[in-house]
């Protein structure tokens, strides 16, 4: 049998023109001192030292060599999030200090030619706002709002893409039903209640930033995961992959309409299995126990279930920005063939008709994990958290900065997917 000459040919996986390329942080995981929200107030009161976020990577004081990185990483695109708390520390007064660091901050950006994607909620609220009931409150969505209308004019002519909120089905699921995220509450109803205000404060921000500007770029991040039945051919398992898909990947597109998506931000780090061997209703299988892959944060590896996603959405017909992708991992190695194998099953996914613009890492720094604290290791750029957050660039960066530059992955990159040559024969590190 002869293979076509193309096979042969050991081109470049090449992106389309105009592919946008970048990293993914948000403000409490790096910027350090946010003490006017709802996770600085739940760390000091519930979590030992070393998982309080304290001064985190330091980036509100060290924005200017984080913008220096990205730029000598080659990054084009940067998705960073403002932090209300900061900008609205109390009640309805905005805090003109904070909002000229962040105008600092995003000027710097465009200096340096990088598009920036805005995310206005990533989990974080104001203590004053969570005082009140936060996303319990009848008139969230509409504090939302007013932080929203304040903000919009000021940063808005530094800002490409604007991300309403970051992953908020996952985390009205954490903060209200099962209690992991502040305010801790375990209560499906409540839950649903939040969904329903955030939903509404999306839609509403959707039309202060068209309001603002018609051409205006605005979505929303979303996690969504790939489901599949742990036996192929069981009728229950297949049943609840189903109804998994549509709550957990598709109801929030119905519930705020999807006229209010201009893009479709989607974050993909789950490949989930529903197993109905040990109960009636299929649970989720327990993947670390078995001989999978996994990440640092018990999550499986599995580049195929991105490439499954993204032709599943790819059915609404709308741009996908890849929001966050990425890896936790001590073993940078690792975070290589992590991005090889993912960004490849991307390549394939844009070359089957999905119309993804761009990917953007996550994240470019190792930063606060959230409840798991600092050891979780995500970053393209290691930090050195005992040693003044110093920064270290990982051989992975380099690889990345080599996609970035080619706009597509070489031929010579995708031997590291093997296990024979080191990322330094193939890429200039340093
Ligand atoms: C969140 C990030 C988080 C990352 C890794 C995403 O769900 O948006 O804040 O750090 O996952 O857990």
């Amino acid at each position: 049998m002869s293979l076509p000459e193309e096979t042969h040919s050991h081109g470049p996986l090449t992106f389309p023109d105009n592919f946008v390329w970048g990293s993914a942080t948000s403000s409490h995981q790096i910027e350090g001192n946010n003490i006017n929200n709802d996770w600085w107030e739940w760390e000091k009161r519930t979590q030992p030292a070393d998982k309080q976020s304290g001064i985190a990577d330091d980036h509100y004081n060290r924005y200017p060599e984080d913008i220096e990185l990205l730029k000598s990483l080659g990054h084009q695109v940067y998705r960073m999030s403002v932090e209300w708390s900061r900008i609205e520390p109390e009640d309805g007064i905005f805090n003109q200090d904070a909002i000229d660091h962040y105008i600092d901050e995003l000027k710097m950006l465009k200096e340096n030619g990088l598009k920036v994607m805005m995310t206005l909620h990533h989990f974080t609220n104001p203590m004053w706002f969570t005082r009140k009931g936060a996303w319990l409150h009848w008139n969230a969505a509409n504090y939302f709002e007013r932080y929203v209308k304040k903000i919009v004019p000021i940063f808005g002519e530094y800002v490409d893409f604007w991300i309403t909120l970051n992953e908020y089905p996952g985390y009205v699921f954490d903060a209200y039903g099962r209690g992991k995220f502040p305010p801790n509450v375990k209560n499906k109803f409540k839950m649903i209640w939040a969904m329903w205000n955030m939903s509404d404060a999306h839609c509403k921000s959707y039309k202060v930033i068209h309001k603002y500007d018609k051409k205006a770029q605005v979505g929303v991040a979303h996690n969504v995961t790939s489901y599949n039945a742990l036996h192929k051919h069981s009728f229950r398992e297949n049943v609840a992959v189903w109804v998994l898909d549509m709550f957990g990947n598709h109801a929030l597109y119905w519930l705020t309409g999807i006229g209010t998506h201009d893009f479709l931000g989607l974050n993909y780090y789950y490949n989930r299995y529903l197993d109905g061997g040990k109960s009636f209703v299929p649970r989720v299988y327990d993947i670390e126990t078995s001989k999978k892959d996994v990440s640092d944060m018990g999550w499986e590896v599995r580049p195929e279930g991105i490439f499954d996603v993204m032709m599943d959405f790819s059915d609404y017909r709308k741009p996908i920005y890849i929001t966050e992708n990425g890896i936790a991992s001590t073993n940078d190695d690792r975070r290589v063939r992590f991005l090889l194998s993912f960004l490849k099953e991307v390549y394939h996914a844009i070359a089957a008709g999905a119309d993804i613009r761009g990917y953007m890492y996550w994240s470019l720094l190792d930063n606060y994990e959230w409840v798991e604290g600092f050891t979780p290791r995500f970053g393209l750029v290691g930090v050195d958290f005992e040693n003044k957050q110093k920064r270290i660039v990982r051989p992975s960066a380099y690889v990345y900065k080599d996609i970035i530059k080619n706009n597509g992955i070489r031929h010579d990159l995708l031997k590291l997917l093997g296990h024979s040559i080191r990322v330094e024969e193939v890429v200039k590190t340093g």
